[in-house]
């Protein structure tokens, strides 16, 4: 059975999709495991008038569960709602009175986790209001869950990290980026500190470039009016993306603490290349979908303007100036409408300097590149092509796989990112939340991009659903005399 973990949770947006689609679902795992027992409590808030009984009996069907389980009676039993006017002060003396009445009915020491599932335009609002109406003048911890998106640029993310600092320290502060929550996610951490065979490779002499994709097969559905405010570049790129490259870029850090990795990847950022005008128009290739079968372009998606120019893919190539990885680009790529759903890292190694059994006589195709490929989601796993001798006669190499993949059981047992980050806050261990430092550095360099593009008319649409992106994608790679490891007909 888990530690048990004692604390209320005060959840802002608590009637939203995402809190009854990932949030109580992740809860009744930790539940079940042990994690949450007897003494935790919830208050949802939204702006929504709700029984206690109502909400209890919502979160009941989110369990998706069978209406006789005994577990999902008791758990939903320690949930209470409060309608709830953000921006009215006098609310929270409302709240605060019945998060004391849990905290004594359930014994909950005053821990307290406040989760903003909201627009970030009240964050401000919310977290100055917890501090001065006194709900986190307890004698246990107090935590703020922020939901991406943190900010629609620099300066608006500074903004909002100072008004959430007049209330809560930055170790009290985290920031959901949901990709830190994935299994394979934090097995690159595994994966390159765990072994000296990849360790002693990874860096510009051994490795010729590195390859993200997170690909997606649906378009913006019903998130036209968030999306088409935000686009790729930030809905993806400036967060997760920007925190996979990170993990993959920095140093080892002293020791596996959140404070230790940070600052490692804080290190990282710092040495990413931030462009110039010229350097981000050639090296960021921005695209839109047209319409495809059976499907309408972006422009004539509900709640997208018929003229809107907003990015719904996004591929780049990053350039660290830093002794590791100085002369070994990056290359990103996202989008929306994409072939299929899945995100992956190709790591991709030098060709050895001399071929030795590429001789006249022989006709042997030239070595291939050694790939170390880390697959996302859906499957879970790693491929590493080597080369070898082909079975037989003669002398003739080709590339072979050695892979492992986490079979279905495992898989199926693995937890959500909800789940674990959840569990993560109830530790209070922010290693696989976004830093203030890391969210700034990466918005400066994003700004950059955005900034260019905004001054530029793109060509929209540029590209097919089902397809990988705009043709320019590909050019921005092969200019570099490269190509991407996953491609279509291939
Ligand atoms: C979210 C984006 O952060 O990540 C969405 O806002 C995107 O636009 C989603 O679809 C992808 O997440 P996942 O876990 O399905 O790859």
């Amino acid at each position: 059975m888990a530690t048990e973990r004692t604390s209320l949770f005060i959840f802002f947006g608590g009637t939203g999709d995402l809190a009854y689609r990932k949030l109580y679902p992740s809860m009744f795992n930790l539940y079940k495991k042990g994690t949450l027992r007897e003494h935790f409590g919830v208050i949802g808030t939204s702006r929504e008038k709700l029984t206690d009984q109502q909400f209890q009996e919502n979160v009941f069907k989110s369990l998706g569960v069978a209406k006789t389980d005994k577990d999902a009676e008791k758990f939903v039993s320690h949930f209470v709602y409060e309608a709830h006017d953000v921006t009215d002060k006098a609310h929270y003396q409302v709240l605060k009175k019945r998060a004391d009445e849990l905290d004594k009915t359930y014994k909950l020491n005053g821990n307290r986790i406040f989760y903003l599932s909201l627009a970030p335009s009240f964050f401000g609002t919310v977290a100055g209001f917890l501090k001065t109406e006194g709900l986190t003048d307890t004698d246990g911890f107090d935590r703020v869950v922020i939901e991406k998106p943190f900010g629609r640029d620099f300066d608006s993310a500074q903004q909002l990290n100072d008004a959430l600092s007049k209330s809560f320290d930055e170790e009290q502060i985290f920031r959901i980026d949901h990709y830190l929550g994935k299994e394979m996610i934090q097995n690159i951490e595994a994966v390159r500190f765990g072994n000296t065979l990849v360790e002693s490779l990874w860096n510009n002499r051994y490795i010729d470039n590195i390859q993200v994709t997170l690909s997606e097969k649906l378009g913006v559905e019903e998130r036209a009016s968030y999306y088409d405010n935000s686009g790729a570049l930030r809905d993806m790129v400036q967060n997760h993306i920007m925190q996979i490259v990170s993990l993959l870029a920095m140093e080892q850090p002293v020791s596996f603490t959140d404070v230790d990795i940070r600052a490692e990847k804080v290190k990282a950022l710092r040495s990413l290349r931030v462009y110039n005008v010229a350097e981000a128009s050639t090296n960021f290739v921005r695209g839109q979908y047209g319409a495809g079968d059976n499907q309408r372009a972006y422009r004539d998606e509900d709640n997208v303007p018929h003229d809107s120019n907003n990015d719904t893919f996004v591929a780049g190539k990053l350039l660290f100036d830093n002794y590791r990885w100085s002369g070994t680009p990056f290359y990103i790529r996202t989008g929306k409408m994409l072939a299929d759903k899945f995100t992956r890292v190709d790591v991709v190694f030098k060709k050895p300097l001399i071929d030795i059994f590429s001789f006249p006589q022989n006709h042997n195709a030239p070595l291939e590149a050694n790939v170390l490929t880390m697959y996302i989601e859906p499957h879970a796993g790693f491929t590493l092509r080597l080369n070898a001798k082909t079975n037989g006669q003669g002398f003739q190499t080709e590339p072979i796989n050695l892979d492992y993949f986490v079979d279905a059981k495992d898989s199926k047992a693995t937890p959500e990112p909800y789940e674990r980050l959840i569990h993560d806050v109830m530790k209070g261990d922010g290693t696989n939340f976004s830093s203030w430092q890391e969210v700034s550095y990466a918005w400066r360099f994003v700004d950059q991009i955005r900034k260019v593009w905004d001054l530029q008319q793109p060509q929209f649409p540029n590209y097919t659903p089902g397809s990988m992106g705009p043709a320019a994608a590909d050019e921005l790679i092969q200019r570099d005399h490269r190509q991407w490891v996953y491609r279509l007909n291939k």
